[in-house]
């Protein structure tokens, strides 16, 4: 599925060689980032990027797989010590939290919840309204409008209301939009029309009046005819006074269709509506085996989405999705292609994570 959406690609194979800051040749992706570091017999620990998104003003967090969370110690100490805002990967999913109808299963999302909470973290919640990872029982050709109307209601309401006061942004809607800018066709624009965008706002803010709403979606970093799109529903819903608080750019890029570098200018307009913005799921592909040179444009693609949040006075975060290649989704959806995270399976740091560090201390006490 996603392979199509991303194949429309933000520049060109050509952009990666303008993106290219240095290279060591046959050196490894953590080796660079070490002599980056100063690694030159200075042992001092970096201060995590949660410490210096503080300092600059943004929220850096991730996606948590929380199988991950459980089972991998070192996962662990990262997760907690090195962001300062998490997501739910999958936990939150309507699939996974109302397995059978009626019945919920909250005891994933709440660990999550609780580890957070424990770790002085943020939450944002993904996500409510989705055309995937949607219940087996919930079946389109059984329910009229009307009751479809009201099973999203009911799960709107309840899901907001169990995590009331917990979850500081909610993805509301999600992947709601095509590439060409037109509304997707899934089972709740075909069943409920394009109204279910606005009554998903409305009743989630009902249930929780203080949370964050986003709208959220990919391939929209850049100005394009999805993002102009997505715009001007905003807009729209703005003035009718429908409950969006904001909208999230998930920045799920790959090295060989370049960098969004007018991400500022798209992510601006949204700030000229009143609305908040956020990069909610960075990542940045590559085609394997991965090589400096991709290492370096990886970079690039993670500095350009942090520059943009950085430069929007109403970005507060930027969440990567996923921090270890181990966990990552890349290689299931798109094979010979992966090493997407800012580090490594054994969670050595990548030019990435320099990046990063670097972007963040430079813009340290000026927001
Ligand atoms: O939970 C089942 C498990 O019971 C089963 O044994 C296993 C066998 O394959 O599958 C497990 O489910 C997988 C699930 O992740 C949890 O690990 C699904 O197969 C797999 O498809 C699912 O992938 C997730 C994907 O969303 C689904 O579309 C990825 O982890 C997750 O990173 C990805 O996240 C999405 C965001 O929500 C929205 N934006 C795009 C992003 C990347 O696709």
């Amino acid at each position: 599925m996603l392979k199509t959406m991303h194949s429309v690609a933000v520049g060109s194979a050509a952009a990666v060689l303008l993106v290219t800051a240095f290279t060591l040749p046959g050196a490894s992706a953590a080796g660079n980032d070490t002599a980056r570091h100063g690694g030159m017999g200075h042992s001092a620990a970096p201060q995590s990027l949660g410490d210096l998104g503080r300092k600059a003003g943004v929220r850096i967090g991730t996606a948590v797989d929380t199988t991950a969370l459980a089972e991998d110690a070192p996962y662990r100490a990262r997760a907690a010590g090195e962001f300062s805002s998490v997501t739910a990967e999958n936990v939150m999913k309507w699939g996974a939290v109302e397995p059978q109808r009626g019945t919920y299963d909250w005891a994933a999302a709440d660990r999550l919840v609780g580890f957070a909470k424990k770790n002085g973290q943020l939450v944002r919640g993904h996500t409510l309204v989705w055309h995937n990872q949607l219940p087996a029982w919930l079946d389109e050709d059984d329910v009229t409008l009307a009751e479809l109307r009201k099973i999203l209601h009911r799960h709107i309401t309840d899901q907001v209301t169990h995590f009331k006061g917990r979850i500081w942004q909610w993805d509301v809607v999600n992947e709601a939009f095509d590439d060409d800018g037109t509304l997707r066709d899934s089972i709740w624009l075909r069943k409920l029309g394009p109204g279910y965008i606005a009554d998903a706002f409305r009743w989630a803010h009902e249930a929780d009046p203080k949370a964050r709403l986003f709208i959220n979606d990919y391939n929209i970093e850049g100005v394009n005819a999805k993002s102009t799109a997505l715009y001007e529903l905003v807009g729209t819903l703005r003035k009718q006074h429908v409950p969006v608080h904001g909208v999230g750019i998930q920045g799920h890029l790959a090295v060989q269709y370049g960098a969004p570098h007018d991400i500022a200018d798209n992510m601006l307009r949204f700030d000229r509506l009143g609305l908040g913005t956020a990069i909610t799921e960075a990542d940045v592909r590559i085609p394997l085996p991965a090589d400096s040179t991709e290492y370096e444009a990886q970079a690039e693609g993670y500095g350009v989405l942090l520059r943009g949040c950085l430069l929007t006075p109403g970005c507060d975060d930027l969440t990567v999705w996923g921090f270890t290649d181990t966990y990552s989704w890349v290689p299931d959806t798109f094979p010979g292609e992966g090493a997407a995270n800012i580090f490594d399976e054994n969670y050595a740091p990548k030019p990435a994570c320099s990046t990063l560090r670097q972007t963040l201390t430079l813009a340290a006490g000026r927001r």
